[in-house]
């Protein structure tokens, strides 16, 4: 019986393979390797490098590993790319994702547990926004990934399958001991952004936006560590294999901070005062985006150990100091 992940090089992937190890799980990854990492995935590990559209290599892997549940992470989840190739994102992170759900009925996989955002929600007006909201997605995203929840739902409607939906919110974080962390060249996340500021690697950081109806006037988001996460996937498995219902769950701590706590607690921690500028709103930005979080520590039994965000600091720092003593990223 094994596990398989779709994206387990990647950076969610990543942590989520170690902890499956640690609960001596057996697991095989699957990644295109397009923005993931070989040297992220365990050498115990089966690498099936190949794309999740693959049907015939995806029902080779299962049958070959036996599996039983599967973990999909792989996707595009950059908002404003998504914004200018829609269609890459329809094809990645639906239309793939519809070939993987086949496979999965043809192999006879039992649980199915999707990786979706709080993208689903859109420009929610009130905040903290539970599981039940209406669901408004503004970008071709959040969109991908809530017409994915709908065809995973019907299909598990249809034939029997058992799934968890995890959306969530502004991961953040690295592995504490420093095995993994997010690798992707480029990012735009504001945690790694400002940690890159702060170790020289950009001469400034942007703040995008002071005017919005919050506190402080910066945009207001509920960060959660990756390692938290991984382990909310573990607790969503052990739900699904005792014979859980089909659920979605919201993975936040239900904590908004603003943009320029974040900006204030990266400088602490990496006490270095780095230059900021006050710059125009992004497009697409919601003012405050934070989880209604009881429903999963009520049901899943979750119980997070990194909620604290100067903790989540110190590991996304850490890990973007030794990205710099790499050559392989
Ligand atoms: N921000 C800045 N400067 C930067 C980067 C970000 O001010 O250089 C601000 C953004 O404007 C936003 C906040 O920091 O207000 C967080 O931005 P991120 O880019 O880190 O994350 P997002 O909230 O835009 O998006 C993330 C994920 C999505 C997910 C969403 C759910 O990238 O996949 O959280 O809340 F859908």
């Amino acid at each position: 019986m094994s596990v398989l992940v779709t994206g387990g090089a990647g950076y969610i992937g990543s942590h989520m393979v170690l902890e499956l190890l640690e609960a001596g799980e057996n697991v095989v990854v699957l990644d295109n390797l397009s923005t993931g990492f070989w040297w992220a995935v365990p050498s115990s590990v089966t690498l099936v490098k190949g794309d999740m559209g693959d049907e015939a290599l995806v029902l080779k892997t299962i049958t070959d590993h036996d599996v039983t549940s599967i973990i999909h992470f792989a996707a595009k989840i950059v908002v404003p790319e998504s914004v200018a190739d829609p269609l890459g994102y329809y094809l990645n992170n639906t239309a793939k994702t519809r070939q993987l759900l086949e496979c999965a009925v043809k192999g006879g996989v039992k649980n199915f547990i999707f990786s979706s955002t709080a993208a689903v929600y859109g420009d929610v007006s009130s905040e903290p926004v539970a599981e039940d909201n209406e669901l408004t997605p503004v970008s071709p995203y959040g969109r991908s990934k809530l017409m994915t929840e709908w065809m995973l739902q019907d299909t598990a409607f249809a034939h029997g399958l058992n799934y968890v939906i995890l959306r969530y919110f502004n991961v953040a974080g690295a592995d504490p001991k420093g095995r993994v962390g997010q690798s992707t060249p480029n990012a735009t996340h504001l945690i790694k952004v400002a940690c890159q500021a702060a170790l020289g690697d950009r001469s400034s950081l942007d703040i995008f936006g002071n005017d919005y109806p919050t506190p402080d006037g910066t945009c207001l988001r509920d960060y959660i560590h990756v390692c938290d996460l991984a382990k909310a996937h573990m607790d969503a498995l052990s739900y699904l294999r005792a014979g859980g219902k089909s659920d979605v769950f919201n993975c936040g701590y239900g904590i908004g901070l603003s943009v320029q706590e974040i900006v204030n607690v990266v400088k602490k921690v990496s006490k270095v005062d780095f230059k900021v500028n006050l710059s125009p709103r992004r497009p697409g930005d919601p003012a405050a985006i934070v989880a209604k979080a009881d429903k999963i520590r009520d049901i899943l039994g979750w119980k997070p150990e990194y909620n604290h965000v100067e903790g989540i600091v110190q590991d996304a720092f850490a890990w973007e100091k030794h990205l710099k003593t790499r050559n392989d990223v």
